[in-house]
């Protein structure tokens, strides 16, 4: 039987912690506690709290790392999650792995579907994609891949904290105009991951994303208006012009209709997210 409802690896990163707020019967395991790599400390942490269900948080994020050391990106985005699958699959634990956008070359025009077919740009894209493979190989009901876009949430490291930081110190803002994503917030990719389990629905693939979609031109600008620093210019730039390491999908709006209907509900507009992320992080 089991001792505990949820088991969170990755804890204390962005959607770890918003897990763990979200209350009720959660146990969260951070990197140090639990490296996924590791399949022995896996299995002993799974007999320990014999969780019905593993929230999978833990990856490694650092999208251009990862195109430096392509290796470690598929040992802990791709042989963890294989890894915490084949326990789970042992001991008849359902598992939930949160992946990416970034399993797509972003080449449509229209919102990617959960069977579209992915095509990874990055090292990192890759890693998760063969997690999501590793898991699915398994065909369990109760195992499920939920790909997020653009996470942001209180205590992070991201978007709309570099933005701010940035526009306080004064500092000029460009801002890339040619990517399109839907952002997604932590609080609320928690809440519809736990429901996601509560449904009972059939396993697979779902989207999970805010309501809305922006550039990230739009969403610094957004950022700024509801922090009341809207009088602040905000530089146009390209991705190329960026010239980052690993290359981000152009357009990568998800989809996310299959877990409207899973849920019974849409996630909120990212627009409210805003609002309400930084109503958090003043709290803090
Ligand atoms: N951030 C985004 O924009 C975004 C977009 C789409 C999908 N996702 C996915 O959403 C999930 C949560 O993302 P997030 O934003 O919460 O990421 P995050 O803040 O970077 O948190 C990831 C956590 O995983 C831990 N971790 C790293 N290597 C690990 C390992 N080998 N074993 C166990 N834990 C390890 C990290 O610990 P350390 O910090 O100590 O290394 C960190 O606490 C991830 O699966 C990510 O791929 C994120």
């Amino acid at each position: 039987m089991s001792k505990t409802s949820f088991l969170v690896t990755g804890a204390g990163g962005q959607l770890g912690r918003a897990l763990l707020a979200a209350g009720g019967d959660i146990v969260g395991v951070g990197h140090g506690e639990l490296p996924v790599e590791d399949r022995a400390a896996i299995d002993a942490c799974l007999d320990r709290h014999r969780p019905r269900f593993v929230l999978h948080c833990g990856a490694w994020t650092d999208v251009d790392g990862c195109e430096a050391d392509p290796a470690r990106a598929e040992l802990v985005n791709a042989t963890g999650t294989a890894n915490l699958a084949a326990a789970c699959a042992a001991r008849d634990i359902g598992l939930v792995y949160v992946s990416t956008d970034f399993v797509f070359d972003g080449r449509a025009t229209t919102p990617y579907v959960e069977d579209a077919a992915p095509a990874p740009l990055s090292a990192y894209g890759r890693s998760k994609w063969h997690g999501e493979q590793a898991l699915l190989a398994h065909g369990r009901a109760d195992f499920y891949v939920v790909r997020t876009s653009w996470v942001f949430g209180p205590g992070g490291k991201n978007f709309p904290k570099a933005i701010l930081n940035r526009a306080r110190s004064g500092q000029p803002l460009a801002v890339v105009t040619d990517q399109r994503g839907r952002p997604t917030y932590t609080p609320d990719l928690a809440q519809a991951l736990l429901d996601l389990c509560a449904s009972g629905t059939a396993g697979g693939v779902y989207h999970a994303a805010n309501k809305g979609d922006c550039t990230w031109h739009e969403f610094a600008v957004a950022i700024l208006a509801a922090a009341g620093l809207g009088d602040i210019p905000v530089g146009t730039m390209t991705a190329a012009a960026l010239a980052r390491p690993a290359a981000r999908p152009a357009y990568s709006v998800l989809d996310t209709g299959k877990l409207d209907r899973a849920i019974g509900r849409c996630l909120p507009d990212y627009r409210s997210a805003i609002e309400r992320y930084l109503q958090a992080e003043q709290n803090t």
